[in-house]
């Protein structure tokens, strides 16, 4: 299919799993005087500029780090706000209906408020159908949660006498992932001025390329973008292999 606008690098040159990490909210608010919360009301409309822009070049699957675990440690009121960006969100995803899309929420959703679990579980189930493109939302997402719910899922089946522990394989453990259906993570993008992972797909970024830029979340660009993608396809992956 043609796409709607032309990428900065070759089509086959594209990674087919990009991930982010919306970081830099904070710091943005905070050098304009203005309060977190602005940072994230920011941070969320360049969200969804960034996702129509992926979605335009033809990126296949795209997550994004919105919410972690450990981000409930923060002020009451921080979490508020970010809780209902994300209603705001659902409400108007629902255009992406039209659009070929699948909506996979990344994290247990068991933490949240009745309406918000039941929002993001409709979400899923609406969008189940669509192939274009996998957009992933982490949301109370930690990797190190998603491997001890895989762990204990396989645990389950082992004392259930349906598995043997010495036949689990990567795969299994693979398919007990939120990410179950998408590839592995090609490229990792975070802004904000930080050097780590902070506990985002660990077992999928086991060789993706990492991407880290001093620009805050909510002024990270389309050309940032392009940038990043540019220095991907001089990347030479090796994958332990010469
Ligand atoms: C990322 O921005 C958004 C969330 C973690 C929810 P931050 O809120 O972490 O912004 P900084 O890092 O404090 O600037
Ligand atoms: C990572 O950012 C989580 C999200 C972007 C949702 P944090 O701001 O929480 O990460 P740390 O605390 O700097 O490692
Ligand atoms: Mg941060």
């Amino acid at each position: 299919m043609a796409k709607a606008k032309q990428p900065p690098i070759p089509a086959e040159m594209l990674p087919k799993h990009i991930a982010f990490i919306m970081d830099g909210n904070g710091r943005w608010a905070k050098k304009r005087g203005l309060p977190r919360s602005a940072g994230h009301i920011e941070g969320a409309k360049n969200f969804k500029k960034i996702v129509r822009y992926c979605k335009d070049i033809g990126i296949e699957n795209i997550t994004f780090y919105a919410f972690s675990t450990e981000n409930w440690k923060r002020p009451e009121d921080e979490v508020h706000t970010i809780m209902n960006l994300m209603r705001e969100y659902l409400v108007e995803v629902r255009k992406y209906f039209t659009e070929n899309t699948r909506m996979i929420i990344l994290g247990d959703k068991g933490a949240f408020e009745p309406d918000l679990r039941k929002s993001f579980e409709d979400l899923e189930a609406d969008t189940l159908k669509y192939q274009e493109m996998n957009m992933g939302l982490a949301v109370n997402y930690g990797s190190r949660d998603e491997l001890t719910h895989a762990c204990r899922a396989l645990a389950q089946q082992v004392k259930e006498g349906k598995l043997q522990p010495e036949d689990i394989t990567e795969d299994m453990i693979n398919g007990q992932l939120y990410t179950k259906d998408m590839p592995d993570v090609d490229l990792l993008i975070r802004p904000g001025g930080e050097y780590r992972i902070s506990n985002y797909l660990l077992w999928q970024s086991a060789y993706a390329e990492l991407y880290f830029c001093d620009t805050l979340w909510p002024d990270f660009s389309k050309k940032e973008l392009d940038a990043a993608l540019i220095e991907f396809a001089k990347r030479n992956r090796r994958f332990g292999g010469l």
